[in-house]
């Protein structure tokens, strides 16, 4: 539904040239949801703004909902929802007029706009501020405003920078809910940045992470998790640290283990099979366990160790 290929962006003025995007390859499929994380500066906002026509690229194309970004922008216009990460609303229309407006943008008629302006009210749970400006409103609410105005004309592909950013938990979770539906119900494929890692943990098929420019890893978030981190497991040991120590090393699956104090941390593959046979052998060293603890890794973790590396890589390019 996306296909994206060398796509670059090089904002230039006098004082020298920035390369936020450096040349990005990505395709999402027909009713995906992906996400799009990175650090800040990393370039997710001007590939959404490329991808979403607003801004021009120096370089690459994309397909979009089977038309070409550059030669046919009104045709992938038509087909796509937007919500930037500062928002749409006009800060001093009243709510419910500034949403129809943009149905009207996209061709409705009259009633047909009042109509799904309806629907899009209730969806989001702001019928009750409706009648209000947008620059009234707290951050949270402002934001389903600006979800409801991307969504005015049902599109099949839908683009959200930061949907979720400053949401109470009740409101990110209505919006997850709602992002869920549209694919459930319309088959809506979505692309949404976020900093919310477990965000992209519950809601997304796959995820691309991008660092200074460029994609640096992209893989479903159990498999990114799988790949870069380990479990941990932590035992603490009432005594026989020594002991405790050489067997676990020794044991098939441990990568590394640490001590402090009476307290063991190892790092390994699989913790949940793993630690069965790792008990039965401190057990026949005769050492006595006190507690066992066992650490997935999460997103959080994949997203430091890529992002880390990426920055050590280039630091080394550097100074080659
Ligand atoms: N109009 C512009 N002129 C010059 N540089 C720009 C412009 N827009 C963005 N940049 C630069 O491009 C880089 C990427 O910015 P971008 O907004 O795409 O990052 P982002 O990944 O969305 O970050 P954030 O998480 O903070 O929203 C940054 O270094 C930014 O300063
Ligand atoms: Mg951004």
């Amino acid at each position: 539904m996306i296909q994206v290929s060398g796509l670059a962006k090089t904002f230039s003025s006098k004082k020298g040239n920035v390369t936020a995007v450096a040349g990005v390859d990505f395709e999402v499929g027909a009713g995906e949801i992906v996400g799009f994380l990175g650090p800040n500066g990393a370039g997710k906002t001007t590939t959404m703004r490329m991808l979403t026509t607003l801004l021009k690229p120096s370089g690459g194309s994309a397909i979009i909902a089977g038309h070409d970004l550059l030669r046919a922008s009104g045709d992938v216009r038509r087909k796509i929802g937007y919500v930037s990460q500062t928002g749409g609303a006009k800060p001093a229309a009243i709510i419910r007029n500034d949403i129809a407006l943009q149905g009207r943008l996209h061709g409705m008629s009259k009633s047909e706009a009042q109509a799904r302006t309806a629907a899009v009210l209730a969806e989001f749970e702001i019928e009750d501020l409706a009648e209000r400006t947008s620059a009234t409103l707290s951050g949270g609410q402002r934001r389903r405003v600006d979800m409801a105005l991307g969504l005015i004309h049902r599109p099949p592909v839908l683009f959200l920078d930061e949907p979720t950013a400053n949401l109470d938990p009740q409101s990110r979770a209505l919006v997850w809910s709602h992002i869920r539906r549209l694919r459930e119900e319309h088959g809506t494929t979505v692309f949404l940045s976020t900093h919310y890692l477990d965000e992209a943990d519950h809601l997304c098929d796959r995820v691309l992470i991008i660092d200074q420019g460029r994609v640096v890893a992209e893989d479903s978030p159990e498999r990114l998790k799988a790949a870069i981190a380990h479990d941990t497991i932590q035992i603490d040991v009432a005594d026989a640290v020594d002991q405790a120590m050489d067997t676990l090393a020794r044991a098939d699956g441990v990568h590394s283990v640490t001590v402090d104090g009476y307290s063991l941390s190892l790092a390994c593959d699989h913790a949940d099979q793993t630690l069965s046979v790792l008990l039965r052998q401190l057990d026949l060293a005769q050492v006595r366990v006190e507690s066992v603890r066992v650490l997935k890794p999460s997103l959080d973790d994949v997203f430091m160790a890529i992002t880390q590396r990426d920055r050590t890589e280039t630091a080394e390019h550097a100074n080659a």
